[in-house]
């Protein structure tokens, strides 16, 4: 492979800020310094004006996720490129094990998909829907063979998903010994399913019921529920989409304690709130995810725990569902509740903005700095699910995943422009200052400005390493 010198541009980590030459040789960073010396075969890029950003570790996406009826918009192709084109080089997906299998047939099924598809680099979190000796046994093969080290387990949607308190501890008591973690969805099932029956006899079918059934204080509930088992079982505990104080404050309690609880949230609680339930429009369907959008002072707790690491990250939940029914020839999308709130597939877009929208309403709005943007987006995902130091820095030796980033540059975000299949955005017309100039992966130059240059199957499956250690 060519290599690269990247000259003049200002490296930020999630610790640094300066002025240096970076070269990428062989797929990864060989130096850093000042005016570097290089022959004429390496390609030398420009990057004054930009920073030189580690690539972004993106660690909940959903690509090619099947929930019901209803599989997400992206696959690995289509969400792996619109990931890139956001400044995302590494993602780390989900493997679901059905009912009859086990969770090495789900990361061998999810690996066969992936690895003809992703364009970025990738790894999973096991979803376990359910637990038993076999399942634990796997588990542990997982961690230790297969470098999948992370489950996801969902509190809520009985009946299809849901797992009750005892299969969590038993997962918890199996990675607290292994070095793995378990990633929880939570909300109480049992009580929302019951809101929702309730609200469908009285005839309330339009999408803001789906709001309305799910209440903050159940994700409170469920949130302080798995933080005590966790306890119990001597794990630490990841929760995935927190988006409520209600349950943020059972975080803060326990990480002053010293109990390992981490926790991410994702753009969409940032940035919008429960007011756009406040119609029947069908078209607040695009925003029917899990956990809902919350109140303001939610949304204001959200942005202090990020600045105070009381809350670790920030991942997407990038779970596409089209508006309309049989675009990219997808069914059983957001059309498909149109008449019933709870057949409205949950989740919302967002591979492809992240990085911009937190940086121009996180640190051009002085709600976190510019360090801190990049520890949230890159460095503590990848540090949390064992891909540190390999991915998410800038460093001799890390991969050479890197992106030029223009702060001065502007744009405006709509689904026309989006390279994601899905068909809307959440931040359609909104005006952001943070443009992705070029993307590498591993050296390899993927995205330059508008131009694709990556290719489906050059994504390369990451073994993990120990995972909730830091
Ligand atoms: O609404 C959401 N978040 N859908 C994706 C599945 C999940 O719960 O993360
Ligand atoms: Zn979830
Ligand atoms: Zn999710
Ligand atoms: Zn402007």
């Amino acid at each position: 492979m060519t290599q690269t010198l990247i000259r003049n541009g200002r490296i930020v980590t999630a610790v640094d800020d300066y002025r240096a030459d970076i070269l990428l040789d062989d797929g990864q960073i060989a130096a850093i310094g000042k005016q570097l010396d290089v022959g004429p075969d390496t390609r030398v890029i420009d990057a004054v004006g930009l920073l030189v950003l580690p690539g972004g570790v993106d660690v909940h996406t959903h690509l090619d996720n099947t929930f019901g009826d209803s599989t997400t918009a992206d696959d690995y192709e289509s969400g792996t490129r619109a990931a890139a084109f956001g400044g995302t080089t590494t993602i780390i997906d989900f493997a679901f094990q059905g009912k009859e299998d086990s969770p090495l047939d789900a990361i061998a099924r999810t690996q066969a998909k992936a690895s003809v598809g992703a364009s970025i680099d990738y790894g999973f979190h096991v979803i376990l829907t359910h637990v038993d000796e076999t399942v634990l046994g796997d588990m542990k093969h997982a961690i230790r063979h297969e470098g999948v080290s992370s489950f996801k387990m969902f509190m809520a949607y009985p009946g299809t998903v849901m797992v009750d308190d005892a299969a969590i501890f038993q997962a918890m008591r199996l990675v607290g010994e292994h070095g793995g973690m378990v990633a929880l969805h939570a909300e109480n099932g049992n009580v929302i399913e019951l809101l929702i029956r309730e609200a469908l006899a009285q005839g309330h079918t339009s999408p803001r019921y789906h709001a309305l059934t799910r209440p903050a204080i159940l994700e409170g509930e469920a949130t302080h529920r798995g933080i005590k088992l966790a306890e119990l079982a001597n794990a630490p505990v990841y929760f995935v989409h927190l988006s409520a104080k209600e349950a943020l404050k059972h975080v803060i309690e326990a990480r002053d304690l010293g109990i390992p609880v981490f926790a991410e949230t994702c753009p969409h609680y940032l940035f919008f709130d429960e007011s756009v339930y406040d119609s029947d429009d069908f078209s607040v369907a695009k925003h029917v995810m899990t956990p809902p959008l919350r109140d303001k002072q939610s949304q204001d707790a959200l942005w202090t725990a990020l600045k105070t690491d009381d809350l670790q990250l920030i991942s997407t939940d990038h779970c596409p569902f089209c508006m309309k029914e049989g675009h990219m020839g997808r069914v059983h999308q957001k059309e498909h509740g149109r008449h019933d709130f709870s057949k409205i597939p949950n989740g919302a877009p967002g591979i492809e903005t992240r990085m911009t929208v937190i940086y121009d309403g996180g640190v051009r709005s002085k709600r976190i700095t510019l360090n801190r943007f990049v520890e949230l987006t890159a460095t503590a995902p990848a540090k949390l699910f064992g891909l540190f130091p390999r991915k998410g820095t800038i460093a001799v030796g890390s991969d050479a995943d890197i992106v030029l980033f223009d702060p001065e540059g502007t744009q405006t975000i709509s689904a026309h422009s989006h390279h994601s299949n899905v068909d809307y955005s959440l931040f359609e017309g909104k005006h952001v200052h943070g443009v992705v100039k070029k993307v590498f992966s591993r050296g390899e130059l993927i995205v330059d400005g508008e131009q694709w240059l990556g290719r489906p199957g050059r994504g390369q499956f990451q073994v993990r390493g120990e995972v909730g250690g830091f």
